[in-house]
């Protein structure tokens, strides 16, 4: 069955037809070409289609379009102030944070989510809010610095 969606996407009003079964992922990717999300697994594991709809993340792989339905979803196209890359952006480009990279969207957006809830997480409360972002490259060291990194800058912005 088809749905008649209309939902914000990064800031813009889109509206589209969707199959009931279309992933918000696949929506994303294919009919707004936000290629920035990526798919890792299909099965809720990776975390590299992370996403936020009304500002909380969510695995788009698992979530349909239509589901999204009258939300404001955000992704890593989204996130940056214009040309001024985001803290957690700017704090995997200090830190090291990425290799590959294939991780990095869903980490960001995961990190993003974490810090509006939790603005001075500790080192394991940064790892426990990972648990569901895979990394197969980093380690997953240089992505907590990139994290602390990036709680230290917002925190001087806001001070
Ligand atoms: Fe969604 Fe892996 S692609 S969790
Ligand atoms: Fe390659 Fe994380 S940087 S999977």
């Amino acid at each position: 069955m088809s749905h008649s969606i209309t939902l914000t996407v990064n800031g813009k009003t889109v509206s589209a037809t969707v199959e009931g079964r279309t992933l918000l992922v696949d929506f994303l990717r294919e009919h707004l070409s936000l290629t920035g999300t990526h798919v890792g697994c299909d099965t809720s594991s990776c975390g590299a289609c992370t996403v936020h709809i009304d500002g909380v993340s969510v695995k788009s792989c698992t979530t349909l379009a239509a589901q999204a339905d009258g939300t404001s979803v955000t992704t890593i196209e989204g996130i940056a102030n214009g040309d001024e890359m985001h803290p957690i952006q700017e704090g995997f480009k200090e830190k090291h944070g990425l290799q590959c990279g294939f991780c990095t969207p869903g980490m960001v957006m995961s990190a993003a989510d974490l810090l509006k809830k939790n603005p001075h997480p500790t080192e394991t409360e940064i790892r426990q809010a990972l648990e569901g972002n895979f990394c197969r490259c980093t380690g997953y060291h240089n992505i907590v610095q990139a994290i602390q990194y990036a709680a230290e800058k917002m925190q001087k912005v806001e001070a």
